[in-house]
Order: structure tokens, then sequence, then C-alpha cells
């Protein structure tokens, strides 16, 4: 059982995740298998850690209030929210000082008094450059002496090959074991994402074509309608293609493709992610359109704004908020059969989706007017599987769909697997090299280059140059 959770955070909006997690999780009894059983924590206690001298336990409520209090039902609801702030405390400090840890520490002590077993989780939401100090930290201050601990990292898990691997290595050098480490990737924790593994192989009709012999194309689509929203000072030293391309995107792309495990083991599924990533050729820079958005004049409120009119980003910036990539896979299933990753910040929409694109059929009897069927996966808004065929008229069919049912939150599942030790939602350490090593040649060629991206406009669909990229891999745009 259970007896301690503690969580060092970053910044106020995890703990709203941390909130959601805990408080659905205690409350929502009727989905929640673990709660029937048991399961979740009885004891716990948040000890809040972080740089910001002035932050206050009140101060990082007011932060998360906006964004619970119109969702607490009833009195009792109410009442557990009240509960919940007592269980959390928050100090500051240098995270790479061990003395700083002493308040921390003590709290823990404290709460550990008289019972048998700590189990602690770390969550780490830091900047890479403070990671390897702070790990090493904590080794010497924080690591249960009675039960286990668990570090939850979140992204940016280094820029590049090289900065990545010296991250794992300083892990590895504390003496950290990778079954401690949980690489978090909230892409993984979709409900969308974990169920294109069971609908690939949990069924009879996509598999004998999920190949290079009836697949023409695949993509990976991902839009927001919104800019980087005064992240600027994050987002000019990652830029899209570290942001979500690198890590989030190619996670789906890997689920997509890799070949059936021998079991669902977290050791089985991340085998074959691995395997099918050591068979992906590095990006190449041909491969690559890159966009920046700028503000459009006639849009309102944000959409008026480029990128560069953010405070913290340059004039002259060269990051891009838009790309289309193309990868190429060498094995058996896929060879010549191009993957693009699509992405951009403040187009259109937001979407997010898988859209596998089959051949033309070899004969078309109804005088060419057939249309290439496709399968896509719609991983937000609104879930769904769709096939598309043709039919006497155009129409979509849709063979999955939750409706209104409750969905949990992807960090809510990905805490619940870190609780219960399932790794299989998690990042490696050698799947996270292979997916440096894909990228890394291209990012650096790009970041010496120093090119202006293309111009976008805020709230466009596309732009000439993403499209001719994937028009030339054979990329056919059918609206219907
Ligand atoms: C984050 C990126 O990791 O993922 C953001 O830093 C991006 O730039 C976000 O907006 C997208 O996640 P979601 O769950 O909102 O699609």
């Amino acid at each position: 059982m259970i007896q301690k959770l503690i969580l060092l955070y970053y910044s106020g909006l995890r703990l709203t995740n941390t909130y959601n997690f805990l408080h659905k999780n205690n409350t929502i009894p009727i989905d929640s298998t673990l709660y029937k059983t048991g399961q979740l924590p009885k004891n716990f206690q948040i000890a809040g850690f972080a740089h910001n001298e002035n932050a206050t336990v009140a101060y990082i409520r007011s932060t998360v209030d906006p964004y619970v209090v119109n969702t607490l039902k009833d009195s009792h609801e109410k009442q557990q929210y009240e509960d919940f702030w007592k269980i959390v405390t928050y100090n500051y400090g240098d995270s790479t000082a061990t003395k700083d840890y002493a308040p921390v520490v003590d709290i823990v002590d404290k709460f550990e008094t008289g019972k048998t077993k700590g189990h602690r989780i770390v969550y780490f939401a830091l900047p890479p450059d403070i990671f390897a100090n702070t790990s090493a930290a904590l080794k010497s201050t924080l690591l249960s002496k009675t039960g286990w601990t668990r570090l939850v990292i979140e992204k940016p898990f280094g820029r590049d090959s090289e900065s990545s691997k010296e991250l794992s290595d300083a892990l590895k050098s504390q003496g950290w074991t990778e079954d401690q480490i949980y690489r978090i990737d909230h892409y993984l924790g979709k409900e969308m994402v974990q169920n294109i593994l069971p609908i690939r192989f949990g069924n009879n009709q996509l598999e004998p074509t999920w190949n290079r012999q009836y697949i023409a194309n695949v993509e990976i689509l991902f839009k927001e309608p919104f800019g980087t929203q005064g992240r600027g000072k994050y987002f000019e030293k990652y830029g899209i293609i570290r942001d979500v391309v690198q890590n989030h995107l190619l996670q789906v792309l890997t689920l997509v493709a890799m070949e059936r495990p021998d079991t669902l083991s977290a050791s089985d599924i991340r085998g074959q992610k691995l395997k099918l990533l050591q068979s992906m050729a590095n990006l190449k820079v041909s491969d690559v359109v890159l966009g920046q958005y700028v503000g459009n004049p006639k849009g309102v409120g944000e959409a008026q704004k480029g990128y560069t009119d953010d405070k913290d980003v340059p004039k002259n910036s060269t990051t891009s908020t838009f790309s289309v990539v193309v990868l190429h896979i060498d094995n058996d299933r896929w060879k010549g059969v191009p993957f693009f990753i699509r992405s951009g910040k403040a187009t259109d929409e937001s979407r997010v989706e898988v859209r596998v694109q089959y051949k033309p059929l070899d004969k078309d009897l109804f005088g060419g007017q057939s249309k290439r069927d496709m399968t896509i996966f719609r991983i937000q808004p609104n879930e769904a599987v769709y096939q598309k065929f043709n039919v006497k008229r155009p129409v979509y069919y849709e063979i999955y769909s939750l409706g209104n049912a409750y969905l949990p939150d992807a960090y809510e599942r990905l805490l619940m697997d870190v609780l219960n030790g399932i790794q299989s939602n998690f990042v490696g350490t050698d799947e996270l090299a292979e997916a440096w090593r894909v990228f890394t040649p291209a990012l650096h060629a790009i970041d010496d280059a120093q090119e202006m991206p293309h111009e976008y406009v805020f709230g466009a669909q596309t732009f000439k140059e993403a499209d001719d990229l994937e028009a030339k891999y054979g990329l056919i745009r059918q609206n219907n």
C-alpha cells in the first residue's frame, strides 16, 4: 500500500493536473478499478518545491482555483477540494543544492513517522540545464529507504542526441535504474493514442492491408488555432520540431507503424517501438519545410500578432512554428511509404489526426471517379476512427466514438501508471536516443543555416511549400 506521494513541481500548472488526477480518482468511483480495489494511495502528501521564493500554497491555489472551482458539483466535492489543499506544502530553494531540501526532508520524515513503508514519486518539470544536478541532489536527500522512488520526467529531454545522452548518462551514473525512470509524454496518455494498438491488433480488418502493398502514405497531422501564447522564451530555444514532432508526434507514429508485440508487456511494446525507430532513416533537410506565422491584420485579438511580436522573441527570429517533415522506414512493411508529420501553431483549427491513405485501385470500375480510401484516427477533438470509403455518394463512416463518456485526462492515466509501476506508456532510454538520432542532423543543419522559415498568416490552413513537399511524395488531398 502506498503511503506517501511526493511531487516536486516547477509550476502551478502541473499542480492543476495533479489535483485533477487525485481529485477525480478519489471521487469518481464508477469506472476507476483502482479506486474500487483500493489501490490508490490513502495517505499521501504533496511537497511542492521550486525556485520561486514569493510563491506560497495560497498563491499556487489561486492559480489552480479558476480551473477547478466551477467544476465542483456539491458540498462533498467542495470539502474534498479543501481537504486536498491541507496535504500540500510548498518550499522554495535551489533544486540543485542538497541543503535547500532540508525543510522538505523534514516534512517527509514527520509524515513517515510510524509508517512502515514510504513510496515516493518525484515529478520533474525542469529546464535541462539544472536537471542532472537536481537528480543528484535528490539522490542524497529524498531517496526512500523503505519503499520505491520513481522519477517522472517532463520534456524537454535534451535538445539533440548529445544533450539528451548527457541527461540519460547522468541519471545512470548517479545510480537511477531504468525501472525508476518514467519519461512522460502526455500524448501517450490520450484515449485515441492508447487505442491505436487495440484497434490495429484487436481486429482483423486493418492489419492485412497495413503495409506498403496497400498504403500509399501516412500523415500525422497536428494543428492548433493559437500561437505560442506568451511562451516565446521557451519556444525560441526549441521550435516546433523539438516542441511536438520529435516527441509527441513521433511517438504516435511509432504506434501506428510498429510490428505486433508478442505480449502487452512494457518491454515487448517498447522493444517493438525501438525496432521501428531503428529502421527509420535520419531526417533529411530536403524533407523538411518550415514556417513561421505572422499576424493577420484582419484577425481578432491574438491573431493580429505574429510569432515575433512576443516580447521574448527577437524580431529576426528564424524559429519555426510550423513544419512538415517526411520520414522513411526501411523495413519490409513500410519501405517506400512516406510518413508525413505536419504540425503547426496559429493555424485555422484544432485537430490532431493520423491519416492513412490507401493506394489507388488497380482497376477503377467507376469511370476513374473513385477517390483514395482512408483510415483516420482522430486523436482530438472528439476522439473517433473513421473509414473513408467510396460509396454511391461519398460519406464518412464513424466506427468508434465514445460520445460523451468520461475520458480521463492524459496526465491522470499516466500518473496512475507511475503509481502502479507500468512503464509501457513511457519513453525508454534507448527509444529516446533513437528518436533524437533521427532528428539531430537535420535540426543541426537548420540551426546552423539560420534561414527564414516560410511566412504564413495566423489562422492559415496551410501554405504552398508545405503542400508541395507532401505532393512530391504522392499525397493527394481529397476534399470529400
Ligand atoms: C506541449 C507543447 O508539449 O504540447 C505545446 O509544449 C503544445 O506547445 C502541447 O501546445 C499540445 O498538447 P495538447 O495535449 O494540448 O494537444
